[in-house]
């Protein structure tokens, strides 16, 4: 049988290690400063796929969602909660709006030490223009 006392304790270890450089980083009194976030300017931009605060928290689960759907199910509307429609795509969508990937998504990794590989493949278009 499974000892579930034991897999909770393990589970709490392990998210409390796994998320320990970002609220170290935002706990901690010596921490640089967080950075100035560039966002949107457009009116009709001025609405995230959801609240910040979920942003914040989970837009990588949200673009893993988006990447098996496209990949998996080739569909690409993706239906918010509260029915508002978005095409699933990183480049079009979220660099659509946050089209200042340096002063907005890079700030904030380059902050809290997380390096995606995702523009291996994928399209920042702002260095599509400065080339
Ligand atoms: C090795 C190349 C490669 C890497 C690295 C990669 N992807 Fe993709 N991704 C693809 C391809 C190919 C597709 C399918 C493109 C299509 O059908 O539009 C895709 C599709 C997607 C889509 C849906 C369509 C779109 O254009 O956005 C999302 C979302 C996505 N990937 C997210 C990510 C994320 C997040 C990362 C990094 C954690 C990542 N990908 C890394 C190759 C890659
Ligand atoms: C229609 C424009 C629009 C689209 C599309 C959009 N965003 Fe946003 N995003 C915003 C705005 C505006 C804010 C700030 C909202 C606020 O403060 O209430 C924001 C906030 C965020 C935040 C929180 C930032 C913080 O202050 O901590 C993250 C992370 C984020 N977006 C990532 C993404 C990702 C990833 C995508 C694509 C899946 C995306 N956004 C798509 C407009 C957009
Ligand atoms: C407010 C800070 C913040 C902003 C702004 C932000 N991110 Fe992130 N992002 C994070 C954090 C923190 C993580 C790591 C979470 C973790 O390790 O569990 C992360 C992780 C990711 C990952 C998963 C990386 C991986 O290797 O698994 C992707 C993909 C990603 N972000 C894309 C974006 C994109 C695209 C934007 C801009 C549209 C953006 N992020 C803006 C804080 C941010």
């Amino acid at each position: 049988m499974y000892d579930s006392g034991k897999i909770i304790i393990g589970i709490i270890i392990f998210i409390a290690l796994f998320t320990f450089p970002t609220w170290y980083l935002f706990t901690s009194g010596e921490a640089a400063p967080m950075p100035d976030l560039v966002y949107p300017e457009n009116e009709d931009q001025k609405e995230c796929v959801y609240s910040a605060e979920y942003m914040r928290a989970s837009h990588m689960d949200l673009l893993n969602e988006w990447r098996d759907i496209v990949v998996r199910e080739g569909k690409r509307t993706f239906t918010t909660t509260a029915g508002k429609k978005f095409e699933m795509s990183m480049t079009n969508t979220c660099l659509g709006c946050h089209s200042n990937k340096a002063q907005f998504c890079d700030q904030c990794h380059n902050y809290l030490e997380v390096n995606p590989y995702c523009w291996d493949c994928h399209v920042d278009p702002s260095q599509l223009e400065n080339q």
